[in-house]
This record gives C-alpha cells, structure tokens and sequence, in this order.
C-alpha cells in the first residue's frame, strides 16, 4: 500500500481539554485525516475520558470523520448515541461484547464504519467468524486504558493474518494501530500492514505543537518508504 494512502488519526486523549476546538483546528490544518476519539469507561480499562457529549461538541466544530474507540463494557448499549452524536467510524472491543455478532451489525446498521478492537492478549485468530462484518481492525499495540505507554512489537504479525483472513473472502479491511505511536514505530506498523495510525502523546506533546507533530510522522514515512 502506498504511502499516499495512509492516514493519521489524532487521539484527542492527549489534547488540551481546556483548548479542544483549538487542538481540533491545529491538526486539521495539520494534515490530520480522521480524529480518533477514545471513550473509557473505567470498568473495561482502570480510567474514564468522554462520552456521547463530547462526540457531539467536536462534531460541531470539524469536518473530518469522527473515529470512536469504545473502550467500555457493553458497548451494543451506546452504539446508537455515539452515531447519533456524528461517529463516522466505531469500534468495539472483542473482549467487551458478549454478543459480538450483533453489536457489529448494530454499529453497520447506524450507519457507522464497523471497527473491532482487539486488546494485546487477543489472537487475530478470534476475529475469525466476524470478519466480513469488520470494516477496520483497531490492532492494540498497548494495553487500552491510558495514553503516553510503549509500543508493544509483538502486535505486528497480528495485522498480517487479520489481513490475510478478510482477503481469503475477497476483501480488504483497513488495519489501524493504536498506542505507542512514535517517528520509530509508525514506520514498523505500516510495514506491518497499518493503514490507520492513531497517535496521541506524540502529536500533542510535540515541541513545536501538534501539527508539527502530525507533519513529523508523515516526514518519517516519506523518508523511510519512499
Ligand atoms: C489507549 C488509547 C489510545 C491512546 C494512544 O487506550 O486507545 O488511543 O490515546 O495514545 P498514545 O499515542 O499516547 O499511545
Ligand atoms: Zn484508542
């Protein structure tokens, strides 16, 4: 896959809540493709973020699509809202629906793109029996929960066989890699079969502001794949 098609997700967990319209602005004009919205619970991971309110106040001021990342237990209860609220794309945790099949096709059904989530100990092998309900699969490459942790390598032979299986049946889905994000890991996730890279810390806390930050990670792909 070729560079050009590679798209960088913000996660909004590590902007300035207080300056949220602002960050949202900066990386928009950054060159930002989708933002990457992480929703916690603090029952599926140890922490809490935002909710329903705030896919609606971000979808008020930014045109790019809406990624939510739903990082909470039953997660087929909020489906609805977060569409309704402006998600573009939703994924779901394996490991959080007991009846995945379902929550899957509620999420295609609300007119969202369908993502499944899968945390570091689950095997692509598990997505098996719904990948042609699957438009992307969020590949977990930190145990979800908290922005700023460290890659984990051991995902990468993941993305391969998720993408080997949905081929199998004629189609491709995207892969999107979250958590670890830095100019050193991009280059192996996407080398991995990544064409979604979320990244938070490495975007927001850059030294010279987050577009610059988003620049960066396209910079170090040109240079390295090109
Ligand atoms: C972790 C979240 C990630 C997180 C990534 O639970 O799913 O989206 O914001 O943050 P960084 O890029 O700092 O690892
Ligand atoms: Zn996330």
């Amino acid at each position: 896959m070729g560079i050009q098609n590679i798209q960088i997700a913000p996660s909004l967990l590590a902007a300035d809540f207080a300056r949220l319209q602002e960050e949202i602005q900066t990386v928009e004009a950054g060159g930002a493709n989708l933002l990457h919205i992480d929703v916690m619970d603090g029952r599926f991971v140890p922490n809490i973020s935002m909710g329903v309110v705030v896919v609606e106040a971000v979808r008020r001021v930014t045109k790019l699509p809406l990624d939510v990342h739903l990082m909470i237990v039953e997660p087929e209860r909020y489906v609805q809202a977060f569409a309704a609220a402006g998600a573009n794309m939703i994924s779901v945790h394996y490991e959080a629906s007991p009846n995945l099949h379902r929550t899957l096709q509620m999420i295609g059904d609300a007119g969202a793109r369908v993502g499944l989530a899968l945390n570091p100990h689950t095997s692509a092998e598990m997505a098996r029996e719904v990948i042609d309900l699957v438009d992307y699969v969020n590949v977990m490459t930190v145990n979800p929960g908290f922005g700023g942790q460290q890659f984990l390598p051991t995902m990468l032979p993941k993305m391969a066989r998720l993408l080997a299986m949905s081929n199998e049946q004629g189609r491709q889905i995207d892969i999107e890699v979250d958590g670890g994000i830095t100019e050193e890991t991009i280059v192996a996730a996407v080398e991995a079969g990544a064409n979604i890279i979320v990244a938070g810390t490495v975007i927001f806390q850059h030294p010279h502001g987050a577009a610059a930050g988003v620049a960066a990670l396209r910079t170090r792909l040109q240079l390295e794949m090109d």
